[in-house]
């Protein structure tokens, strides 16, 4: 990394609920080069200015999901945004939207967990299949189908861009309605049955308003707002189903 030469001003919006009963601004003037990430800039804060600072991170490429939340009231990755691009500043972080605050920058990621445990987010196999029977195979199309909705990386920015989940906390919402359609259009998957209840569910595909900020800023591009589309018309197949006679009855 380049010597610093600049300065930029980060404000933080901090929250310890031992000493803050709301979350409070907090500015630091941070030394910066070309290639330094907001991350980067957070974690200079932490090792040179106030080591109380609280944030998530792991990978540091936009792998792991984990270093979301609000630049600028943007819901981002923290290792994927630059300071270059935020000049003059100042730089506002904040915790994703719409998500219980745990201390400062970090959200409670259970809500989250339960939704995508939820959608049995695994192939459930339609038959049993012995070892002898070898992998399954795809053709390119089958493949198609659900392989872009295979990219998230659960990170929540969708949840924090939508505003229906804001309002409505019990709402699926985008990343896992991307996922529970990831797993229904896969050819080996026969678990569609069981996830339908959850897409037809009050809290599920039809709270959906086609807002599409979600996948404005998935950073992954996943576009959860095609999945939630085709999902509703998976949903609204299943329910005129209903009404067609069954083999053997009378129509
Ligand atoms: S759909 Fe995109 S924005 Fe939403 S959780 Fe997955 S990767 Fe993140
Ligand atoms: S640190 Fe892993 S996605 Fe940013």
């Amino acid at each position: 990394m380049a010597e610093p030469s600049k300065i930029i001003e980060i404000q933080v919006l901090r929250y310890r609920p031992e000493q803050e009963s709301v979350p409070v601004w907090q500015s630091y003037q941070v030394p910066f080069t070309e290639d330094m990430s907001v991350l980067q800039g957070l974690q200079h804060i932490k090792d040179e200015i106030d080591g109380t600072v609280s944030f998530r991170w792991s990978c540091r490429m936009a792998i792991c999901g984990s270093c979301g939340m609000m630049i600028n009231s943007k819901p981002s990755l923290s290792c994927q945004t630059f300071l270059r691009d935020l000049l003059p500043g100042p730089v506002r972080v904040e915790a994703l939207a719409h998500l219980p605050i745990e201390r400062d920058l970090i959200v409670s990621v259970e809500p989250f967990v339960k939704k995508l445990e939820s959608i049995k987010p695994y192939i459930i196999p339609k038959e049993e299949r012995t070892l002898a029977q070898g992998e399954y195979l795809q053709t390119p199309a089958q493949l198609e189908k659900f392989e872009q909705f295979s990219s998230c990386i659960n990170c929540m920015l969708c949840y924090a861009a939508c505003p229906q989940f804001g309002l409505n906390p019990d709402f699926t919402g985008p990343g896992v309605l991307a996922l529970l359609h990831r797993y229904n259009a896969d050819s080996r998957d026969g678990g569609r049955a069981q996830r339908m209840e959850i897409l037809n569910a009050e809290e599920g595909v039809w709270s959906c308003t086609a807002v599409g900020y979600c996948s404005e800023v998935c950073p992954k591009g996943v576009d959860p707002a095609n999945a939630v589309n085709q999902n509703k018309v998976n949903s609204a197949l299943d329910y005129f189903i209903r009404f067609l006679p069954k083999k053997g009855e009378p129509a």
